[in-house]
């Protein structure tokens, strides 16, 4: 196959990317995102700031923006993101305790609502992990109202839309020696022991120099998936973009019979929320990079 959605599908996965809404006017990188991807993230325009941005007035103008142009070119929509410490409007910042958690609730279920039925997965939980050795949780105001916070998600996420996959996604989980990876490991074999609702694990795959790719990504993706539940890479973009670095990557979700698919954090290294890194595909002016002809063979089998 001649392109990343075409080639990821003959495994039966997708090849996906993040959209940003104002960047689908500019006709190069439009034609890119159309061509190449079979998966869509938006990649601000579901979080909570820009869908509640007044407490009980939900905006899915933008949202609609990015999840309308991917049905009408054919692509499924990854949905990112409803409970995360960051990018929450002013009024949920100032909230804590149970008027946060109902203000979680409430988010939750006014956005599933929104989308009910059209969203192949959605990332319910977002980073709650801490960085580093000490394998707790991030300090939150969402933390704050109680460790279950996360299970409360999860178990609103399944009543708000039965037909989505729930996820927990989240970054420097890759590496399976990492205490946090650890961490959360251990929080998805409680769920699955527990029966809390909980589909997959998304893996965002933020490579660089202070958090490079190792090889035991797959023994990670293996072992999450031998817990019951399905894994994706969420996020991928690698500084430097290494050919080989990207074909790996995509070998190891190739190696693991429930991982979906991948999404990269956008399209050319322009697009980028770390464009200094050039860790994409595409040049900025569109053309292809060693990295996508890297990418497509794994994907046609190498
Ligand atoms: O839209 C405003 C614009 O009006 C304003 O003029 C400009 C000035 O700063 O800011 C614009 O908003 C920015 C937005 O991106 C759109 O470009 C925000 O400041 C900026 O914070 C925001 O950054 C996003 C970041 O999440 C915020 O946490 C990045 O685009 C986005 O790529 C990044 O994505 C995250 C995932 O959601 C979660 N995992 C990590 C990943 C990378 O940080």
């Amino acid at each position: 196959e001649s392109t990343l959605g075409a080639a990821a599908a003959q495994s039966g996965r997708y090849f996906g990317v993040a959209i940003a809404a104002n960047r689908l006017s500019d006709s190069t990188y439009a034609t890119i995102a159309a061509r190449e991807f079979n998966s869509v993230t938006a990649e601000n325009e579901m979080k909570i700031d820009a869908t509640q941005p007044q407490r009980g007035q939900f905006n899915f103008t933008a949202a609609d923006r990015v999840y309308n142009w991917a049905v009408q070119n054919g692509k499924e929509v990854r949905g990112h993101t409803l409970a995360w410490h960051s990018q929450q409007p002013g009024w949920m910042q100032s909230l804590s305790g149970s008027a946060l958690r109902q203000a979680m609730i409430d988010h939750i279920n006014g956005v599933m609502s929104h989308y009910k039925g059209k969203i192949a997965q959605w990332d319910v939980v977002n980073e709650a992990f801490a960085d580093g050795s000490s394998g707790a949780r991030r300090d939150s105001n969402l933390e704050r109202t109680g460790s279950d916070w996360i299970e409360v998600a999860f178990r609103t996420a399944r009543a708000a839309d039965p037909s989505a996959k729930l996820c927990y996604n989240d970054y420097n989980v890759e590496n399976w020696t990492w205490a946090k990876t650890q961490a959360m490991y251990r929080m998805v074999r409680d769920f699955k022991q527990r029966g809390v609702p909980i589909d997959c694990v998304g893996f965002q795959s933020h490579f660089n120099s202070g958090s490079p790719y190792n090889s035991n990504f797959r023994t990670t993706l293996q072992e999450f998936a031998a817990l019951g539940v399905d894994v994706a890479v969420t996020e991928l973009d690698i500084q430097g973009a290494s050919p080989s670095t990207y074909a790996a990557v995509v070998n190891d979700c190739l190696a693991v019979s429930r991982c979906l698919g991948v999404t990269v954090w956008g399209v050319r290294d322009s697009d980028s929320w770390r464009s200094e890194h050039t860790p994409l595909l595409f040049y900025n002016n569109g053309s292809k990079k060693p990295a996508y002809t890297a990418v497509l063979d794994a994907l046609n089998g190498g």
